[in-house]
């Protein structure tokens, strides 16, 4: 089965004018993002602040285009897609946001907002429309009389219910959530969690999840996609995230999070320094000023994202930007894999 969306070292680049001079500056938002999902499955996008998450998630909804490297979408290569296969691949990729007051129409009745992507790109009549609005509800679990209220009548969390019943109006693929509970109660985001797993169960969703929040990638991910300063970090099924990660960033990112099982024994990074500016990233490896392990290696050569294999159990080998991990130097690594399949004594 191929993926749904392929991503090969995909990049975005702002052009900004900085400080009292307005010097002209280049910030490398997304510096070669590469990862493939599955029909049906979830990749969660972690990182902190600033490292190209929100990006990322509008490149994917097409609301902008990359800067370079290949991005396939259904199949289909966005940056050469011509207008109308773009407009069909625009209604295949949705997005909710994670403030759900800004992104609906105070003005607009819950009806109004969810018929809109139907009146713009179906010819269905009103009926018809009203119809769909209504059974859309009904999934997200609110209720026909919510059809005519305006946003302000609702919760927090019921109004990200609309917002989700909005992103699926035109039967999307795939859904790219950019932090869609972070703004709610945590006794909402359980119920919102579960309305999404069970909504992709339904209907054979595809996610594209970003998170801050470790224990919701937990909860939801299939894969994660660990960045830092534009660049994956690491990628790999959220078992082996959790179990084994490979990345001093990856580990330094769970060493920070409560662990859920105590058994777990896991090296304590902590995150000292700051985040280095995107305008201009650290030579080598990104992470290098941060990193405990750093040697000179990590100074003067940008790492490879390389396969490591773990563990059979796991569904598919981790994927790793470290000199560290690839050559063996940092303890509990994994072993590479070459291009053909074969583990590195
Ligand atoms: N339109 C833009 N023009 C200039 N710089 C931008 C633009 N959009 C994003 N950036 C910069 O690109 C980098 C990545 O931003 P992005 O919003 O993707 O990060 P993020 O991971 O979503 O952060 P957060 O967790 O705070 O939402 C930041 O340094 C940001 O300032
Ligand atoms: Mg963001």
């Amino acid at each position: 089965m191929s993926a749904l969306i392929e991503a090969e070292n995909v990049t975005r680049t702002y052009g900004v004018s900085r400080g009292a001079f307005r010097t002209p500056a280049t910030v490398h938002a997304v510096a070669g993002a590469s990862f493939s999902l599955e029909k049906g499955k979830t990749l969660a996008i972690v990182g902190e602040s600033g490292c190209g998450k929100s990006t990322l998630a509008r490149l994917i909804t097409m609301i902008e285009p990359p800067s370079g490297g290949s991005l396939r979408i259904d199949g289909k290569e966005i940056a050469t897609a011509g207008r109308s296969v773009l407009r069909d691949l625009r209604r295949t990729v949705q997005i909710v946001f994670q403030n759900p007051y800004g992104s609906l129409n105070p003005r607009q009745k819950i009806g109004t907002i969810l018929e809109e992507p139907l009146v713009i790109n179906t010819r269905l009549k009103a009926a018809e429309r009203r119809a769909r609005a209504l059974d859309m509800l009904r999934r997200v679990g609110l209720r026909p009389e919510h059809y005519g209220r305006y946003p302000h009548m609702f919760s927090g969390g019921q109004r990200q219910r609309i917002a989700v019943a909005r992103a699926l109006m035109l039967q999307p693929k795939i859904l790219v959530l950019d932090e869609p509970v972070s703004a709610l109660d945590v006794s909402i985001q359980a119920q919102i969690l579960n309305l999404l797993a069970d909504l992709q169960d339904e209907l054979g969703l595809t996610y594209v999840f970003i998170s801050h929040d470790l224990s919701v990638v937990r909860f939801v991910a299939d894969d994660v996609l660990v960045m830092y300063l534009g660049r994956p970090a690491e990628i790999a099924p959220v078992e082996a995230i959790f179990e084994a990660p490979q990345h001093p960033y990856t580990r330094a990112l769970l060493s920070a999070t409560p662990v859920a099982d105590p058994d777990a024994r896991r090296e304590q990074i902590k995150l000292e320094g700051e985040l280095p500016s995107p305008f201009n990233p650290p030579s080598g490896c990104p992470f290098h000023p941060r990193c405990p392990h750093a040697r000179k290696v990590c100074v003067d050569v940008r790492p490879d994202l390389v396969d490591i294999l773990i563990d059979e159990r796991y569904r598919t080998p981790t994927r790793v930007t470290c000199h560290g991990i690839v050559e063996g130097w940092i303890e509990g690594a994994g072993r590479p894999v070459d291009a053909l399949g074969h583990v590195s004594a």
